[in-house]
């Protein structure tokens, strides 16, 4: 069963063919909203909202440790991540989806592991590559066959927020390497990793960053861009169910 959690523009997933709802109830607390089970063509596919069902919970509120644990447990072994954001490398404008290869995480506070507490072993998961090879080459595939246009690959810088970012810092995050910003990323792909999940993002360019753009003096939200983003997202989730 194929896990998709949705961003802050992505509450509901309209191709999705609802078959019913659950509630699930964790150690770590609770997700951020009832688990949606349904198919999208023949993928059977369970979906969370990852801010919540009325995208009422912020970046850094989000608890990361019950959304994971509610969808492994449920049965889930892939988890294609949608998340928004902010441009930074010059063709990643608004509207394009991204697929990264790369993360620096600069979040700060997080319950970012499972493995917490005394009677928890030490266990250092490998994150070289955060994302799963394996759902990459898939998500990749479905969207040539589907004709969605997606950039491969690039480093997603996830900041704390909930504020956007000083110019002086995208500056800074370019320097250290980073494409596209968000907030959402991490701890979410680590604590994937722990739970041996097959996980990968799939980004779509809501802004330029700041001090990006052509607009350099503040953050744009484009509603077309926007639309746009949210169309080619449906699409490539509907090439990756074969419809
Ligand atoms: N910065 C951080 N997160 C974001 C942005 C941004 O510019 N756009 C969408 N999510």
């Amino acid at each position: 069963m194929l896990a998709i959690i949705g961003g802050s523009r992505l509450a509901q997933l309209p191709i999705l063919q609802v078959t019913h709802r659950q509630i699930v109830r964790t150690p770590f607390g609770d997700p951020s909203c009832a688990l949606t089970f349904g198919r999208i063509g023949s993928q059977n596919v369970v979906f969370m909202a990852r801010h919540g069902y009325g995208n009422s919970i912020a970046p850094h509120e989000i608890n990361y440790r019950a959304n994971i644990w509610a969808l492994h447990s449920v049965g889930a072994k892939k988890v294609l991540a949608i998340g928004s954001v902010g441009g930074i490398r010059p063709d990643m404008a608004p509207g394009m989806l991204v697929v990264p290869d790369n993360i620096i995480d600069y979040t700060w506070g997080r319950k970012h592991t499972f493995y917490e507490g005394p009677d928890r072993p030490l266990v250092r998961v490998d994150f070289t590559h955060p994302y799963d090879a394996e759902l990459r080459q898939v998500v990749l595939a479905a969207a040539q066959a589907g004709q969605v246009p997606c950039i491969d690959g690039g480093v997603y810088a996830v900041t704390q927020g909930p504020r956007l970012e000083t110019a002086a810092e995208i500056l800074r995050l370019q320097r250290d390497g980073a494409d596209m910003v968000g907030m959402t990323g991490m701890p979410e792909a680590a604590l994937a990793r722990e739970m041996g999940l097959q996980y990968l993002h799939v980004c779509h360019i809501a802004n330029w960053a700041a001090g990006k753009g052509s607009s350099r003096e503040h953050i744009l939200f484009a509603d077309d861009a926007l639309a746009d983003g949210m169309a080619k997202v449906q699409a490539l989730l509907a090439a990756l169910s074969g419809d």
